[in-house]
């Protein structure tokens, strides 16, 4: 693996501390309800894993997979490359993200399951760049809000590397 300079932004312990109070508020939130957990693969799967074990209700897993970034640059051109295996109509989703930075991609994922007519739908990401934002969205439940920095770790990634880390780091 390629070694980098690089700066704990949040360890595994605040990560883990962060995560446990927002399975909470889901958990109160979705209240006898069902929850259909739509996770953006492959960053959200580190914090989908965690995120779920800290639910106590019913919780659905499916996996979907979009492509719009290469390197650190958006490319603004957002493709379905893997899509839910499940119907999602009548079911109550959240869509489930690393981070969410311009927010087009997620903008875009949110109007293609708009239109498969859940019966609700929300964005839980772990982290938050409000700063690049580019795209008018709301994220009902968010991690951390940081700056503009590029991070990896927990799931993230740099062009497919430094995922495994516990912790985020700052590149
Ligand atoms: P957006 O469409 O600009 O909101 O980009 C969202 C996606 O870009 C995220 O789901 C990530 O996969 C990727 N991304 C954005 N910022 C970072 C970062 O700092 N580190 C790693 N991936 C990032
Ligand atoms: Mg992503």
């Amino acid at each position: 693996m390629i070694q980098t300079k690089s700066k704990i932004l949040f360890s595994n312990y605040q990560i883990q501390k962060r995560i446990k109070e927002l399975g909470k508020e889901i958990t109160e939130d979705y209240k006898d309800k069902s929850i259909f957990m739509a996770v953006i693969l492959k960053g959200a799967f580190v914090f989908a894993s965690d995120l779920i074990r800290n639910i106590k209700e019913d919780v659905y897993i499916d996996f979907m997979q979009v492509t719009s970034y290469q390197g650190t640059e958006t490319t603004g051109d957002v493709k379905i490359s893997k899509d839910l295996e499940e119907q999602i109509s009548g079911r109550h989703v959240i869509i489930i993200e690393d981070i969410i930075d311009t927010g087009i991609t997620v903008k875009k994922i949110i109007e293609l399951l708009k239109m498969r007519n859940p019966k609700t739908i929300e964005i839980c990401s772990l982290l938050n760049k409000p700063s690049q934002r580019i795209v008018d969205i709301n994220i009902k439940y968010i991690g951390f809000s940081i700056e503009n920095f590029f991070v990896v770790g927990y799931g993230m990634d740099y062009d497919q590397n430094f995922r495994q880390y516990p912790d985020i780091r700052i590149l």
